[in-house]
């Protein structure tokens, strides 16, 4: 009796399957290969990175950790897997295919990670997706990541099907449930090591499966977007906290920020209902046709009226936005594509492969594209208080315009960012993150 995974799957490989025997059949190519990469080591070293496999065989397979691996398209044909269980007393070695996933798919188990490399000795019109170092011959007899071919692959991975949807969707619920128990640990005053472990705990995955390192964050650490330590003091007074974290399933991420406060700041608790009001209303505007530079421009419209009702830039929010002042409190972009890859592919061509960069005043804008129904993106708005910024601002001629009384007061909580997860559809957009939260209600 097929299960909702496994159908859900096979229809998946199924669309893709087509896709890339249409984008074959117009590239000239009779076969594709694609490498699922290699473990490597440090320079000196005999221990490598946490491995994941390489994202193009993960939007097909859902084996994010499975090493020297190769997938196989032939116009026409089922895709054949060259799955690698080596015979080896080190390590455990992968786990037979299960059921839900390998009934789609033809498998051909190999012992030796080159065990493939025969078959295709004398193969022509052969595309190759992979690192050069990890494919012996192919990378010199196979036409190695044929840019067209790779446009082609990641744009067909801007529209999630059915399958990728609820892998998206059950990532936030995983994840939801970390932030939760993550919240109640800030809320005891615990250091941010011990957040993330019962961030680990509550979604049950190490953080060496997750999508990216988790950002833990107490307090003035917060004001530093990508802040990469979890200091295992707490500190004295734990004001504020904010958790970027997400979590992995069958390989596609979810990505989900929030920030909480202690009940005695008053000022910065007020400004967290504030931005989540704000990020909802993004939220709502995730609509096909949409381009998400007026999106990204909308949420510096929203932020200035924000900054001007709170008190912290006394001009009008219209000069204040045209003067550039929220640039210094929202310093990054309001979102990208999520998939296979947190930062997911795509974002930044228009759907023939011409680059679309983004604005020189939102230089770090990932995703500059119009949304169509099936795209899955972060929505997320953030307002901080960054001190190298905050200087140059204070040393503008703006600076007379801010309460610095009010940042002084503020700054001890480094900063808000509210992110979630949103797909978009025909009518209105699905926000799997708030679902999820709703869900543990
Ligand atoms: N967690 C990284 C980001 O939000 O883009
Ligand atoms: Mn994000
Ligand atoms: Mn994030």
């Amino acid at each position: 009796m097929p299960t909702t995974n496994s159908l859900l799957y096979a229809r998946h490989l199924e669309q893709r399957s087509q896709q890339v025997d249409q984008a074959l059949s117009q590239l000239g190519f009779d076969a594709l290969l694609i490498h699922s990469g290699r473990p490597h080591k440090r320079l000196f070293d005999d221990q490598h990175p946490p491995f994941r496999a390489h994202a193009p065989f993960v939007a097909m397979v859902p084996l994010p950790f499975a090493a020297d691996c190769l997938l196989e398209f032939r116009v026409g044909r089922c895709p054949r897997l060259w799955f690698c269980q080596p015979e080896d007393f080190w390590h455990l070695p992968p786990a037979q295919p299960e059921d839900w996933w390998a009934d789609a798919i033809e498998i051909e188990a190999v012992d030796d990670p080159e065990g493939w490399a025969h078959c295709f000795d004398s193969q022509r019109a052969l595309a190759v997706i992979g690192d050069s170092s990890e494919l012996g011959g192919l990378a010199v007899t196979a036409t190695l990541n044929p840019p067209a071919l790779l446009h082609r692959l990641a744009e067909d991975r801007t529209v999630k099907t059915a399958w990728e949807r609820d892998c998206l969707h059950r990532a936030n619920e995983r994840a939801a449930q970390g932030h939760q128990a993550a919240a109640a640990a800030f809320e005891s005053g615990a250091a941010e090591l011990d957040i993330h472990l019962a961030y680990l705990a509550a979604v049950g995955q190490d953080q060496d499966e997750l999508p990216y390192a988790s950002i833990v964050a107490l307090n003035e650490h917060a004001a530093v977007l990508h802040y990469q330590h979890r200091s295992a003091k707490a500190p004295t007074l734990s004001q504020s906290f904010l958790l970027d974290a997400g979590s992995d399933q069958h390989g596609y991420a979810s990505d989900i920020s929030r920030t909480w406060v202690g009940p005695n700041h008053a000022e910065f608790v007020a400004l967290i209902h504030e931005m989540d009001a704000l990020q909802l209303r993004l939220c709502d505007q995730m609509q096909s046709g949409c381009c998400f530079v007026d999106l990204h421009r909308q949420a510096h419209r929203e932020l200035a009226g924000l900054l001007h009702r709170a008190g912290l830039v006394r001009m009008e929010p219209a000069d204040l936005l045209a003067a550039g002042i929220t640039c210094y409190f929202f310093p990054h972009g309001l979102g990208h594509f999520l998939g296979a890859q947190v930062h997911d592919v795509n974002g930044q061509v228009d759907p023939s492969g011409d680059p679309v960069p983004p604005p020189d005043t939102d230089p770090f804008l990932r995703l500059t594209r119009r949304l169509v129904a099936g795209n899955v993106v972060t929505v997320e708005p953030g307002l901080y208080f960054i001190p190298m910024l905050l200087e140059r601002l204070r040393a503008s001629s703006h600076g007379r315009h801010i309460d610095w009384s009010l940042v002084d007061h503020l700054m001890p909580c480094g900063g808000i960012r509210i992110e979630d997860n949103v797909l978009v559809t025909e009518s209105e957009p699905i926000n799997f993150t708030r679902q999820a939260f709703a869900g543990q209600a």
